[in-house]
């Protein structure tokens, strides 16, 4: 049985067998983040979706203590190498089968660079999502993303449980989060990137309401609760 745990805007634990994982562990300045970065010492993975702050987050610390091996595009990986951490380079198509399952990334639409804390902005490649097979379970986490025809693609995916943007402004809002829910009809949705802060405000009961009507169970997660699957 996998669990996700939902720690605040786009940053989850996930774990079942062979994998304590993190998806985009941003705790400092989090503002809806229910556990500290100090919490998640003993991860082995780490998945990265792109280098904007507030998905890279608080990576190369928890890497660092934990040893984990962080999982993310060539780009954003070269840059992660030079802190002496582990890390599994991949990149948008592919799909590697780890310890615990397969990893697949797929296409997100949106920026991916990592500011430096000078000032300096490093090219990140391509951002994606991931989808992350654990204990039989297809879990995907769509990062950072509009709405794109490429979601049709991963109907055939049978993606159990999707994890999606609807806070607007950067991302889909919740009325094109429902559009996407419809192409890659999930088992699960399961809203988040949206009441972190006044720019990215929605109401998930809306989202949930959008998806019951096209057929998919979705279900709102405040940060600190978890769901099995
Ligand atoms: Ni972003
Ligand atoms: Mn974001």
């Amino acid at each position: 049985m996998a669990k996700l745990t939902f720690i605040g805007h786009a940053a989850w634990a996930i774990e079942g067998n062979n994998l304590k994982g993190l998806i985009d562990p941003f705790f400092d300045g989090n503002p809806q983040a229910a556990f500290k970065k100090d919490d998640f010492l003993d991860v082995n993975y780490i998945f990265v979706t792109h280098g904007h702050g507030d998905h890279l987050g608080d990576t190369v610390y928890i890497a660092q203590k934990s040893k984990a091996t962080v999982i993310a595009c060539f780009e954003i990986t070269l840059y992660l190498d030079k802190f002496g951490i582990n890390t599994h380079k991949m990149h948008v198509g592919g799909k590697y089968k780890f310890p615990f399952g397969n990893v697949k990334l797929v296409p997100a639409v949106h920026g991916n660079s990592i500011v430096t804390q000078n000032g300096e902005v490093i090219y990140g490649g391509m951002p994606y999502g991931f989808i992350i097979e654990v204990d039989g379970k297809k879990i995907y986490h769509a990062g950072d993303t509009g709405l794109t025809m490429d979601m049709a693609l991963l109907e055939k995916e049978n993606i159990d449980v999707a994890l999606l943007p609807i806070g607007g402004n950067f991302t889909m809002d919740v009325e094109d989060a429902i559009r996407a829910v419809e192409l890659i009809k999930p088992k699960l949705a399961i809203p988040m990137h949206y009441n972190t802060w006044p720019l990215i405000e929605a109401d998930p009961t809306k989202f949930v309401e959008g998806c019951k009507k096209v057929g998919v169970e979705a279900l709102i997660l405040n940060p600190g609760e978890s769901v099995e699957i």
